[in-house]
Formats: structure tokens, sequence, C-alpha cells
């Protein structure tokens, strides 16, 4: 384990330990959530999110709902209840999803409480490894130099180093890096607030950037690369992500700029043919006429607030997961 990766949540056999992410960079809050509602609290109002590490709290959520209520270890139906209850609760990222059908699985053959606590604590050491294997992977491709990237997919976002952030981390180490610029992302300023918290604790160089800032700073031939993380990816390569990386990945290819997305095989939809099909948080507007806690308009304004964007395939240059790094059209090629 990397000594300053920094760690949001810590599992206990009664309750998970979270850092609250929406009082960051301001304060370090630590959360005791007792039991799948809370967690659920948690997912959706961001004190936890990253499409990662959602999948590894709500897999968590099911284990603390069986803690909580032994019956569900013999109730097909209760326990399918539960586990739905936990997955629609962001509608997104597919990681969530899977997350909690691993564990479904995993109980369907072992009902023995402290198996399945060591059952989900082995999936979190897993995406560890995964993401420095992810890390490796695209610092090896990207070119050296300026990176721009969105929202957060650090140590936050995903345990260990990160997807996106990873590879920038893993840039900085192999001295391929010169700086990040960190858009900030509104409206819950995900970049801003927290990829930059990340970046100080590691001491990289970074601009932090409005989010129209991109293609001003594309045109000055200023950025080299983009990267960002994924919440769902298609079939086809059509990628859903944080709103706002559609216009990022639109400027990069009017120069010509490289666009990549770092991402866990697990968060490839095979059932999903294209973009079209992936679903689309929309979210409160009331987050729009805010920035942070304070109005940016009267209160009654009307806003709407969708959560997410799909980058369509061919503007993605290179796929990089844990397995290798691959062409948006060679995804289907990967379906087991
Ligand atoms: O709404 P959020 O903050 O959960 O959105 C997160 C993102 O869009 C990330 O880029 C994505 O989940 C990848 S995290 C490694």
């Amino acid at each position: 384990m990397h000594k300053h990766i920094f760690e949001p949540f810590k599992f206990k056999r009664d309750r998970l330990l979270l850092l609250d992410q929406t009082k960051l960079p301001f304060e370090e809050v630590w959360l005791e959530l007792f039991d799948s509602d809370m967690i659920i609290e948690a997912i959706q109002s961001l004190r936890v999110r990253g499409a990662p590490s959602i999948g590894i709290c709500g897999a968590f959520a099911l284990y603390l709902s069986i803690y909580n209520n032994n019956d569900i270890l013999t109730d097909e139906k209760l326990l399918k209840k539960e586990a739905d209850k936990i997955k629609n609760c962001r509608p997104t990222a597919i990681n969530l999803s899977w997350g909690v059908d691993k564990v479904v699985k995993f109980v369907n053959n072992c009902i023995n409480l402290n198996e399945i606590f060591d059952f989900v604590y082995s999936l979190y050491l897993q995406e560890i490894e995964i993401n420095d294997k992810i890390a490796l992977n695209g610092a090896k491709v990207l070119p050296s130099g300026n990176i721009l990237t969105h929202c957060n997919t650090g140590s936050l976002a995903a345990p260990g180093v990160g997807t996106a952030l990873g590879v920038i981390r893993k840039m900085f180490q192999m001295r391929k890096l010169n700086l990040v610029y960190v858009s900030e992302t509104r409206p819950l300023l995900q970049g801003a607030r927290l990829t930059v918290f990340e970046l100080e604790r590691d001491a990289i160089p970074y601009k932090l950037v409005i989010d129209g800032a991109s293609g001003m700073l594309m045109r000055n031939s200023m950025v080299d690369a983009v990267i960002v993380g994924a919440d769902r990816i298609a079939a086809n390569g059509d990628t859903a992500n944080k709103i706002g990386t559609f216009m990022h990945a639109l400027a990069a290819n009017y120069y010509n700029i490289p666009f990549f997305v770092a991402a866990p095989m697990s968060t490839i939809d095979f059932s999903i043919a294209t973009g079209e099909d992936i679903p689309i948080e929309e979210r409160d507007g009331s987050e729009v006429i805010k920035c942070m806690n304070s109005f940016t308009n009267k209160s009654d304004t009307s806003a709407l607030n969708y959560a997410f964007d799909i980058t369509p395939a061919k503007f993605i240059r290179a796929i990089i997961t844990e397995n290798g790094v691959y062409s948006p059209n060679e995804i289907l090629t990967l379906f087991e």
C-alpha cells in the first residue's frame, strides 16, 4: 500500500467509517454509518462518490444489511429487495450494481458473516491492485507534458491511487508530468475541492481552471492530453462521465489533442450497446443555483441539473484498463 494514499473509508464489523467528501477540503469529518440506509444517504448526498468507491460502499452496505438482519441470508426475496434498494440509489455508475451483485452471488454460496465481510474487504484490496495497473498502463501511453482532467478520480473516488488521477500520479513519479489543469467541475466542485486536495497532498503541480477554460487552453497549445474517469462504458466505447466531460472531449478533438478514459474493466457494461442507453442521473436544480452553500441566484430560479454526459467513442483515443489499453472499437471484443 502506498504511504501517501488517502483512504476515505474504513471497514469495521458493525459499521463503515466514512470521510465526508462534501466537507472537503475545509474540514475532515468522519461519519459512522451503521446500516444500508445510512450508506444510501451518504451515496446520494455525495459524501462518498466516484464510481469505484460507491461500488465498494454499496457492497459493504449489503454486508451491513445482513449483519443487522441475518434472515436476509436465507430469504432470497429479502436479499434481492435489499440489493435492489442499494443498486438503485444512483443510476449512472455501473460499479454500484457490480459491487452489490458480487455480494449477492457470494451469499448464494456462503452464509458465514465473517466470510462475507472478508469477501467485501477482498474486493476493496483487489480494486487497489487494479488501479495500480491502470496507473502504469496509462502512464506508459500518455504523452509527457501538461494534462487536463475533470472531476475527481483519485483516492477519494476509487480505492488506492484512483483511476485517471492514478495515471497522473504515476506520470509524476516517472517525470512525464509537467502540470495538471484541474477543471472545477460545477456545480459540486469535485475538481476544485477534491482533486486539488489530493494533488496538494502529493505535491503535484497543478492549476485550477474554470470548466469553460479548456478550449482556450487547448487553442494556446497548453494541453498535451486529457484524461478522465468513467461511470459506465457502453459496448461500443461511448462513455458516461461527469457533466462537462463531453465539452472537454469536443475541444480536444477540434485541436487534435488525445483524449483518454481510465477505468477498471468493471465499468464496462456489455449489456448496453451505445451511450444512448446509459441512464443519466438528474439531480436537484438547487445544486445549480448554489456554489458551496451560498446562493448564486434567487432560490426559486429554475435550473436543469444533469449529473453526467456521454462522450461518443469517436472522440476517445483510448480506454485504459487494468488489462491493457484499447481503442474504443476494440471494447466489444473484450466480452467474455
Ligand atoms: O457525481 P460523482 O462525483 O460521483 O461523479 C464522479 C465521476 O464522474 C468520476 O469521474 C467517475 O465516477 C470516475 S471515478 C474514478
